[in-house]
Formats: C-alpha cells, structure tokens, sequence
C-alpha cells in the first residue's frame, strides 16, 4: 500500500537517516538547506532509479563519500516489499523483493512515487521530453506492459538508426520497419487512450485551482494528415542525409492549451506551477484503483509557492484521493493537510523522530 521505512546513507547531505513513513500523512519539517528536498529526491529515486533535479549520479553521492545507498520497505496487503538502490561510480544498481531488477520500471510497480516541487513549471516550460516522461509514467501504470513496447521500440530505433549512420542500403534499413510500425502502434494507441482521460481529470482541477479551460492534445510525433509508414517514406531522405530517425513515438508531444492558447510563454510562472499541479494530480487520480499499491505524493516545501488561497485548493485536490503523502515544511507546525500521523525535525543533513 505504501513506504512504510526508508533508510538512506550518503545521500547529498544525508550521512545516515532512518524514518519510519505514516501511511497517510508524513511531516518533514527543517530549516534551509538542510536536507529536505534531498529526502523526497531520496525516495523519488527509489521508485524511480533517477532523480528529478540532476541527469548526474555523482551530484547525488555525499562529498567525500564512495556510494549512496537507499533502502526502503514498502508494505503490500499481505507483504512487505524491500526496494534497494544504490549508486556509485559504476552507475545505478537496483533491487526489489530481494533480487537485483531487470528493469527500473519494477521499482515504479512497487512505488509509485510522483513529486510536486517548486520546480515544477519545469513540466510546462522545457522541451517535450519532459512531457513524454510525464505522460508515459502515466501510461505504464495503467498499463503495465507498455514499458515493454517502449523498451522494445527503442531498441529497434536504435538498430535502424544504426544502420542510417553507417549508410547502409535502404533495405537494411527498411528491415527494421515492420517491427517499428507494430510496436509504434501500440505506443501511440497506449499514449492516446491516454490523454483523453488524463485531459477529462485534469480539466476539473485546473478549473478549480486556475479558472482557465485546458486542454490537452497528443501529438504522434508524425505529421497527423498521413500514417507512419508513410511519413517514415516522407522523411527517408532527411533521414539518410543526417544518419537518424526524425519521426515516430520517441518525437511525441503532449500540447497544452488553457483558454484556448499555447501555454508557453503566455501563462505567469505562478500559472505554470498550477497547471503543472494540475496536470500531476489528475495523473494520480487516473492511477488504477483496483490493486494494493497507491501512490506516493512528494510535497516539497509547497506553502513557499503557493498562497494560502491556492493551496487550500490544492490540499482540497490532493486530500480527496487516497494517497500517501509525505510533505515538507519551514514549518513544523504546518497544519494545511491535516495532523501527521509522523513528524521529523532534520537539521544539517540529521533527521530527528519530533513528538506530536
Ligand atoms: N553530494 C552532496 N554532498 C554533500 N552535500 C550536498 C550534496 N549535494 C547537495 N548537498 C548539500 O545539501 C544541503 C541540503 O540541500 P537540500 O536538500 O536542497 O536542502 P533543503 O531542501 O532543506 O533546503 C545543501 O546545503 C547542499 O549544498
Ligand atoms: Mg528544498
């Protein structure tokens, strides 16, 4: 059902930290800079293999450490699953259920772990790699085999793409074609249905917390007016003179309008942030009800970012589905979601139990 323990050694300014995690409601409340936004990061990479702030594991590594090692135990109806990740110069090494994994995507089935941090706009504002991460977390945990044919795909692009560097006869590189085209398909009929169900909930919420009008468009990643095969035919030139594949899934964009227009640009970053909200909790309200396994909502530092207006409409939002909700604050008396049902102090990098 949720992360129930977590323990954590040189992580970023963590030497070592141990905490126990209420089901419903967790409280981390410290001054600047002193560790809170690298404890959600902590449990984000649990559930995920990476962080949201850096593409480099070193960064995540405590200075004058070797490795960082995160543990936790996450509690299912009837057991308890350990997830490990640790990473050093070697790179990223994982384990779930007490095996190393094949894949990250089985930490995500354990613990899904979603994040709304003051960076947020980030999701709005950046290119749309971004917005196809966002979008297939979303995908895959309604559909758990979509990480499959994404995985799959990927690899065939690769080969093919291989194949346009190296100048091969346009049959070796054609070969790959059938292959692409079925597991595109299946891509993009995932990420389709998708979005029409993302864009119904989030439209709700963004009127609530933005009075503005979303919506949401999926874009193939090919022009609309022809099939992949066809616009794969179209491109073959191109393609060939730059040694790689320009259209298909890996290119898909989801667009967002609000009122009608582009957001880019357009909307206030206070906007942005709302939008990205927006977007991220209609994500956890899609997120299958049916299994034993709820999401983990990572709130960092949110009363810094939103006035009180706004986040007691976000609370209203967030309190409203069944999530686990693990929260930091300036503030140790914070009292927008409710009495925790656990309480920490950190303070230079040391994460103290505070008595309620
Ligand atoms: N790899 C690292 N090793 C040691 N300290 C780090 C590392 N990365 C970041 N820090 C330090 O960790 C401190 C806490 O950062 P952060 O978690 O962002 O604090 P908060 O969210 O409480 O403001 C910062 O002072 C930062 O310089
Ligand atoms: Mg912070």
């Amino acid at each position: 059902m949720s992360l129930r323990r977590m323990q954590v050694t040189d992580y970023r300014c963590l030497r070592s930290a141990d905490l126990e995690l209420d089901r419903r409601f967790t409280l981390i409340s410290g001054p600047n800079a002193s560790g809170k936004t690298s404890l959600l990061e902590a449990i984000y990479v649990l559930g995920r293999g990476r962080s949201f702030r850096t593409r480099q594991l070193n960064h995540l590594i405590r200075t004058g450490a070797e490795r960082f090692v995160v543990f936790g135990e996450v509690e299912l109806a009837e057991r308890i699953v350990p997830l490990g990740v640790e990473g050093s110069n070697g790179g990223v090494r994982a384990r779930a259920g007490g095996a190393p994994v094949g894949s990250l995507a089985e930490l995500a089935v354990a613990l899904p772990a979603q994040i709304i941090d003051p960076e947020i706009h980030r999701l709005i504002e950046e290119g749309p790699s971004q917005r196809r991460r966002f979008l297939d977390w979303g995908v895959f945990h309604v559909e758990h085999s979509f990480v499959k044919s994404w995985q799959a795909y990927q690899q065939v692009l690769r080969q093919r793409n291989a194949a346009l560097r190296l100048r091969q006869p346009r049959a070796v590189v054609s070969a790959w074609d059938g292959e692409l085209l079925r597991l595109a398909a299946m891509i993009d009929a995932a990420r389709s249905r998708y979005v029409l169900d993302l864009e119904s909930a989030a439209r709700s919420i963004a009127d609530r917390l933005l009075r503005m009008e979303l919506a949401l468009t999926y874009r193939s990643g090919w022009s609309r007016e022809m099939s992949f095969a066809d616009a794969l035919e179209r491109s073959w030139p191109h393609d060939y003179e730059v040694g790689s594949t320009s259209v298909g899934p890996q290119r898909a964009e989801l667009t967002i309008r609000l009122d009608g227009l582009a957001v880019k640009d357009r909307i206030s970053r206070g906007q942005q942030k709302l939008l990205a909200a927006s977007l991220l909790i209609a994500q956890i309200k899609l997120f299958p009800s049916n299994g034993d396994v709820r999401p983990t909502l990572l709130l960092d530092d949110p009363s810094a970012e939103l006035d009180d207006d706004r986040l007691a409409r976000l609370i209203e939002e967030v309190s409203r589905e069944t999530v686990q909700l693990i929260v930091t604050s300036l503030d140790p008396e914070l009292m927008a979601f409710g009495v925790p049902g656990r309480r920490y102090r950190i303070a230079d990098g040391i994460v103290t139990p505070s008595d309620i």
